[in-house]
């Protein structure tokens, strides 16, 4: 089974009233947990890597790792560049094997967003790869992309024909109220469906993207603080907020919070129960273990993309 585009995934998601899980990966243990946990419920996956990621474990011991996944689960992988904020970034991933990427250009005004989308979209294309655009801004953290919560715009669905129409992206990365992190929400967790369900009126059948969709588990959370570390506030997008979103136009979820608060915590509690251990696979297995069963447990009980490899 090769690396394959996300195309017939959206298309099947799309049709079935479901998401695919989009899961950022940093190092062997991640792609470990993700894939196993897939293979176990016959998922179809996205692996997504940051330019941060990159950065952190090298693009050719990514895409490796990732090569020995497939072999390993038999599974349709789609290995997808994350917040992409050049093209020079872009062009590197998809020469370099990636069968996606994202290319954010929502810190730009609408115009060059398009043009700077467009160029983008020719070069992959041309090349077999598909992508994602952005259109709206996220509160929070992104790679290289800083927006403060003040900044946060939501998209406005007045411009989602015109941007798909002349950058020719293959999906869309929406804002309408998540965001980046731990800390996703003040007060009660909203989201603005109605934006959603416009968007999805003025786009039939076009895949919609949801960044910052960590639901921000409160079990690990607790578990970080009872362990030595503090995350007071923290709060995430309630899980059955996701459900409705994956039945709708929402064909991919992101997921990378919730895979580093399941690490940690784990590993946190590891140290506080057996303080003279160092032997990093002794505290990297549960690691890899937790996010094998949060990962389960996000495809069949969130995404509902169970059973559709
Ligand atoms: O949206 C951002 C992702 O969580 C990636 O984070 O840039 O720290 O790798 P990173
Ligand atoms: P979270 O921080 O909510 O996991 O979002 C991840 C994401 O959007 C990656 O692009
Ligand atoms: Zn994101």
């Amino acid at each position: 089974m090769p690396i394959i585009t996300s195309k017939e995934m959206f298309e099947k998601a799309y049709a079935g009233g479901y998401a695919i899980g989009a899961f950022n990966v940093n190092n062997m243990e991640i792609i470990q947990g993700i894939t196993e946990a897939a293979k176990e419920v016959s998922a179809p996956l996205i692996l997504q890597v940051s330019a941060g990621a990159r950065k952190y474990a090298n693009h050719t011991y990514l895409m490796k790792l990732i090569e020995a996944a497939i072999v390993e689960t038999g599974l349709p992988i789609c290995v997808h560049l994350d917040h992409g904020d050049t093209f020079e970034l872009c062009k590197s991933c998809i020469d370099g094997g990636f069968s996606s990427v994202m290319f954010d250009g929502s810190h730009h005004p609408f115009a060059e967003n398009i043009r700077l989308t467009k160029q983008v979209v020719d070069y992959a294309h041309l090349n077999g790869v598909v992508v994602e655009g952005e259109l709206g801004r996220l509160a929070g953290i992104e790679d290289a992309v800083n927006v403060s919560e003040q900044d946060a715009g939501f998209t406005d669905p007045s411009e989602v024909e015109e941007f798909v129409e002349k950058t020719g992206v293959d999906s869309l990365a929406i804002a309408i109220g998540t965001s980046h992190g731990a800390f996703k929400f003040k007060g009660e967790p909203r989201l603005r469906f109605d934006i959603l369900e416009e968007i999805q009126t003025r786009l039939p059948g076009f895949p919609i993207v949801l960044h910052g969709a960590s639901s921000v588990i409160p079990e690990y959370v607790e578990m970080v603080n009872r362990y030595g570390g503090s995350m007071p506030g923290a709060k995430g997008v309630p899980e059955e907020m996701l459900r409705k979103a994956a039945s709708m136009a929402v064909c991919k979820i992101n997921i990378d919070s919730d895979l580093r608060l399941a690490m940690t915590a784990t590993i946190r509690r590891y140290f506080a129960e057996n303080p003279s251990h160092f032997d990093p696979r002794q505290y990297l297995g549960p690691a890899r273990n937790a996010i094998k069963e949060l990962v389960k447990q996000k495809i069949v009980h969130v995404l509902g993309c169970d059973g559709k490899a």
